[in-house]
């Protein structure tokens, strides 16, 4: 049993390094299953998703070989388009293998993902999508059967933004013939960094970052060297750190464009945020205020998988603060767990309120899921007393190192494990 211990109230000072985006990292993985030559990919972090998606790449008989943070994958020997429960249970993005073997194989059988418990977390409009270009879909047991054998490119209309929907549908439709146009696709930058990284193995895809794509089918896809963009929601973390507890932080391979909305609202609560040499820098020297009111929308709005560590930020600003989540059913898991801290919220259905007070108390407190958990630490860095995070697993699903990252800010927070 792994947990955090956190004794709060240091300010951070110094320089953070920003690992790959786990979101960005994920499609790519996936992606490299469409050519049969060898991709490298740098800058490769150390967390569960990541070694989870290799372990379905390895599984579907790649051979991937590891030299320090790069990693080489070779799919000349890939031969299986089926993927079973025990690999697509641990990871939501287990269901970016079905648009990669239907690219690749024009078949595939797989098991509904896992992931976040954060809401219902459908996948119809990927396989809708899926659909749409001709693939023909039989749901058993559990299981999701398709034959792209008769795959041809075709419009499709997403009912909402989907990322994990954009992924899929890009990925089968790279080596589909006729061109495949998603409107109202996702416009994240993970979908931007997914096309550039398949354009540069040989595809022809454009419209990434706007609202509609365009794929025209290739027959190939060839070799590709890769190093994936910063994470946007990590960097986010530790800039919120920064505003809670005080003092200065120096984020290396972050973007800014990025985290243009979140770097708003701190400027907003009283912080300072500024570029200089490609890194962000963030200062905070006095109490935040609060930020009224702020929803969670698809990208470039406010993400939702901040809004756990902006609700820990808005419980020790001065002032009201209203938070809405438009985007899963049951993302307020941590309020509990910051209620025993001392916060003070009321939740009603999706909107939270939550009256800023002068300070939170160390607590036993449990991670949820992965962003709950990152939103506890924060609380916890900047409470009186000590704080113990339990259930970090989900946090080590998708943060590298956050404890050593946070000490060498000057934080007082230990990885314990018993
Ligand atoms: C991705 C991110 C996740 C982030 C989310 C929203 C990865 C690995 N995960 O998840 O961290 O929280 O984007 O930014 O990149 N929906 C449907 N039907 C579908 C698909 C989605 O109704 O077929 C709904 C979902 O329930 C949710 C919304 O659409 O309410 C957004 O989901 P989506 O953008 O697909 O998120 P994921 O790709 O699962």
């Amino acid at each position: 049993m792994k947990k955090y211990i956190i004794n709060g109230g240091n300010s951070l000072y110094g320089e953070v390094d920003i690992e790959s985006s786990k979101n960005g990292l994920l499609p790519i993985l996936a992606g490299t299953i469409l050519t049969e030559e060898q991709c490298v990919i740098h800058k490769l972090p150390d967390f569960l998703d990541i070694k989870n998606m290799i372990n379905i790449l390895k599984h579907t008989g790649m051979k991937c070989t590891y030299y320090g943070d790069t990693i080489i994958i070779d799919g000349a020997n890939a031969n299986t388009s089926e993927l079973g429960i025990e690999l697509s249970s641990p990871l939501r993005s287990s269901i970016y293998a079905l648009g990669a073997f239907l690219g690749r194989f024009k078949k595939a059988k797989i098991c509904y993902p896992g992931g976040c418990d954060i809401g219902l977390r459908p996948i119809d409009l990927h396989l809708r999508g899926l659909k749409d270009l001709g693939v023909k879909i039989i749901e058993q047991h559990g299981n999701i059967y398709c034959d792209g054998s008769n795959m041809k490119g075709g419009k499709v209309f997403l009912d909402f933004p989907s990322v994990g929907a954009t992924v899929n549908i890009m990925l089968a439709g790279v080596l589909t013939e006729g061109t495949t146009t998603i409107y109202n696709c996702a416009k994240e930058p993970e979908i931007v960094d997914l096309q550039k990284f398949l354009n540069a193995m040989g595809a022809k895809i454009r419209g990434a970052g706007s609202s509609t794509i365009s794929i025209k089918g290739v027959n190939k896809l060839h070799k590709v060297e890769w190093t994936p963009i910063g994470d946007r929601i990590v960097a986010g973390t530790y800039m919120i750190a920064c505003a809670m507890c005080g003092g200065k932080v120096v984020l290396k391979n972050a973007i800014y464009e990025h985290n243009q909305y979140l770097i708003n609202l701190l400027m907003r609560a009283g912080c300072n945020v500024v570029v200089k040499n490609s890194n962000i820098i963030v200062e905070c020297t006095k109490r935040t205020k609060s930020i009224q009111k702020i929803e969670t929308m698809p990208y470039p709005a406010f993400p939702t998988d901040l809004q756990p560590q902006l609700m820990a930020l808005e419980c020790i600003s001065s002032g009201n603060s209203i938070i809405v989540e438009n985007l899963y059913e049951t993302r307020f898991k941590h309020v509990p767990e910051l209620l025993k801290m001392g916060a003070n919220i009321i939740v009603k259905n999706q909107t939270a309120f939550i009256s800023g007070v002068d300070k939170l108390y160390g607590a036993e407190v449990k991670a949820s899921d992965l962003r709950a958990g990152a939103g506890l630490i924060l609380a916890g860095l900047c409470a009186k007393g000590y704080t113990t995070v339990n259930s970090v697993e989900h946090i080590l699903r998708g943060y590298e190192n956050i404890d050593k990252k946070l000490q060498a800010l000057n934080a007082d927070i230990k990885l314990i494990d018993e």
